[in-house]
């Protein structure tokens, strides 16, 4: 057997200690498939924490400067898992540097600074590796880089924030408010104190910008992504919804039109036919629709201990066989395109329009010849209760474009005394 390939950890929370945990429990099979010893030496950690427990478990060395890892000749791979942006790109940017390949989960940083750090690397002839910072413990961006490498992809969509799902498929299932679900999600440890990045799409618009760049090799940025999360999300709505034989699914996709691409997140009405429909709770999903393949689905846990930590230490692994290789540098996905994004009179859709108008005769007129003069037809329209002064209104709409989308919402709002009260987009079966 060869000598260990030492790695130091940046970090030592829920998935640092994850890594810990797969790396001893997995230790022969890992050694047996690399052909060495994959060993944490040593960890970064606040002065304020107390991880001496864990670092004798697991006989690493705890540390409390950045230059204790990068400056150590034996230590080959950094894995950063603290968190947000700073220090966190400054210390890998460092690692990088100092000559260290880095594995890591932080999608937020890499949604925004991920072409910087990947350019980095690769002039430092370095591996960069980052699976666990889309869906957690699916293998999702290895398989959209290797196994879909000769496949056109034509659009990637998915629930790949396990918080916002978990409190969907409350308010589906056990017709739980908004309000009820979170406190729900927060008291499981699902949803942290400050939800922001959950029910607002952020964290599912950080996940669309790095699958853009596997999927289509375009690197967009944050801004162009269009984002709407389920924050106040009407449990009326969500009823009417199942009514009508859909599910409300936080959904992100990047969806290619032409040669163009277009990354949203934002809820949408899945048909109860499609398989992301039956994805519950805080389980994650990726649908692949591509012209070789057709449709794929990928499921699994999208966070957590040691799912997450699954997929960095398979990161470390193919690290090792590089090293053992010598075919440093190359990016994680090699796939570079253009960025062209697509236009809103070309990205088309049906939608689910729900309207409070008052409980009059020929108020649904109003409704019909705005969509009329938009050409614009309906799928279906429902009723639902009336207080005697006003009724909600749902329709779901023919096809129609973002520009139209938005002409009927400002003709509504300009001639009419409905309420619009929600705007969701309704998946094809
Ligand atoms: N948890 C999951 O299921 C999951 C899934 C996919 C991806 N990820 C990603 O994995 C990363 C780690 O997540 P986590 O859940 O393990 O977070 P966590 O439990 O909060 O762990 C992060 C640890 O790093 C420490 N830390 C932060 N800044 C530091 C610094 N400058 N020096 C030394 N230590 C520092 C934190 O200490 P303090 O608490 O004192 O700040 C904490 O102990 C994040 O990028 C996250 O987005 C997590």
């Amino acid at each position: 057997m060869e000598k260990p390939v030492k790695v130091g950890l940046l970090g030592l929370g829920v998935v640092g200690t994850g890594v810990l945990e797969i790396l001893s429990d997995h230790q022969n099979k890992i050694e047996k498939s690399i052909g060495c010893p994959l060993a944490v030496t040593k960890a970064l950690i606040r002065p304020t924490e107390d991880k001496a427990a864990i670092a004798e478990k697991y006989d690493l060395q705890l540390v409390h400067e950045l230059s204790d890892i990068i400056e150590d000749p034996e230590i080959d791979i950094v894995v950063e898992v603290m968190g947000r942006i700073e220090p966190a790109k400054t210390f890998i940017a460092e690692a990088l540097k100092a000559g260290k390949h880095v594995v890591t989960a932080n999608k937020d940083l890499l949604a925004q600074h991920g072409s910087e750090l990947a350019s980095l690397a690769h002039e430092q002839k370095r591996n960069l590796y980052y699976e666990a910072s889309v869906a957690g413990g699916i293998p999702i961006l290895r398989t959209i880089a290797n196994s879909l490498a000769a496949d056109d992809i034509t659009e990637v969509l998915g629930i790949v924030n396990g918080t916002t799902n978990y409190m969907l498929t409350k308010m589906v299932t056990e017709q739980m408010s908004y309000d009820v679900a979170l406190k729900q999600a927060q008291e499981l440890g699902f949803a942290e104190s400050d939800p922001t990045n959950d029910v607002d799409g952020i964290d599912a618009a950080y996940k669309m910008v790095i699958l853009s760049k596997f999927a289509f090799g375009m690197t967009i940025t944050m801004d162009q992504v269009k984002v709407k999360g389920i924050r106040g999300l009407a449990s009326e709505d969500v009823s009417m919804a199942d009514s009508l034989g859909y599910t409300v699914k936080l959904i992100g996709s990047t969806k290619k039109t032409g040669d163009s691409i277009s990354a949203e997140v934002g809820p949408v009405l899945v048909p109860n036919t499609h398989p992301l429909a039956s994805i519950h709770n805080e389980f994650n999903a990726v649908f692949v629709k591509s012209s070789g393949i057709g449709e794929s689905m990928y499921y699994g846990p999208g966070a957590g201990a040691r799912p997450t930590a699954t997929s960095i230490v398979a990161d470390l692994m193919t690290i090792v066989n590089k090293i053992q290789l010598g075919t440093l540098g190359h990016r994680f996905s090699e796939y570079t395109q253009p960025t062209k994004l697509t236009a809103p009179e070309e990205s088309f859709s049906k939608y689910f329009l729900s309207l409070e108008m008052p409980d009059e005769t020929g108020q649904f007129l109003q409704l019909a010849e705005i969509m009329a003069n938009a050409g614009v037809g309906f799928e279906q329209v429902v009723q639902g209760k009336s207080d005697g002064k006003k009724a909600r209104v749902v329709v779901i709409t023919h096809q129609l474009s973002e520009t139209m989308l938005a002409t009927i919402k400002k003709e509504i709002a300009e001639k009419t005394n409905f309420d619009l009260l929600a705007s969701m987009k309704v998946m094809e079966g």
